[in-house]
């Protein structure tokens, strides 16, 4: 599974940590930055993590900010992203299951390291449990393209 990374100052130290935890199991990742912990603009990382991910370059894609919630609205901006912020075992797991979220987003400062990883652990080994569920990502789909640039809105 190929896995894109990116956050921004205030979730560079989870998302290192998470890099150097995913690193250990074999994955195949890409870091998109940020690479210090000098203030930047989160959107900026949404968007590079979102691009590829959504262009088919990588399977999943982890975002981390202070709350994880400005990082997730930048992302799910960008078509076919379906960006979860995630702060507990459960939803890791829902998250893929009903929504197939295809980007999970951190809050580096609200979750702790170590559930942290455990919720990066659980949402990468859960798959899409289709079905009924796949009819209400279609009907987000649809939302999507209703909206998009160029679309009539009525
Ligand atoms: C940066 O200070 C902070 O606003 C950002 O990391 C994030 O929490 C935004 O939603």
């Amino acid at each position: 599974m190929r896995i894109a990374l990116g956050s921004d100052h205030g979730g560079y130290e989870l998302k290192e940590l998470i890099k150097a935890h995913l690193q250990q199991r074999g994955y195949e990742l890409e870091d998109f930055g940020t690479s210090t912990t000098d203030s930047c603009d989160y959107p900026r990382f949404a968007l590079a993590v979102g691009e590829a991910v959504a262009a088919g370059a990588y399977d999943r894609g982890i975002l981390v900010c202070g709350t994880g919630v400005g990082i997730s609205i930048a992302a799910n901006k960008i078509p076919g992203i379906r960006c979860a912020l995630v702060g507990d075992c459960f939803t890791a797991k829902a998250t893929r299951q009903h929504n197939d979220a295809n980007i999970i987003a951190l809050g580096g400062r609200v979750t702790g390291p170590g559930l942290a990883l455990e919720i990066v652990d659980i949402w990468l080994g859960t798959e899409f449990q289709g079905g009924r569920h796949k009819n209400r990502v279609d009907l987000i789909t649809e939302i999507e393209k209703k909206y998009s640039r160029g679309n009539d809105r009525e």
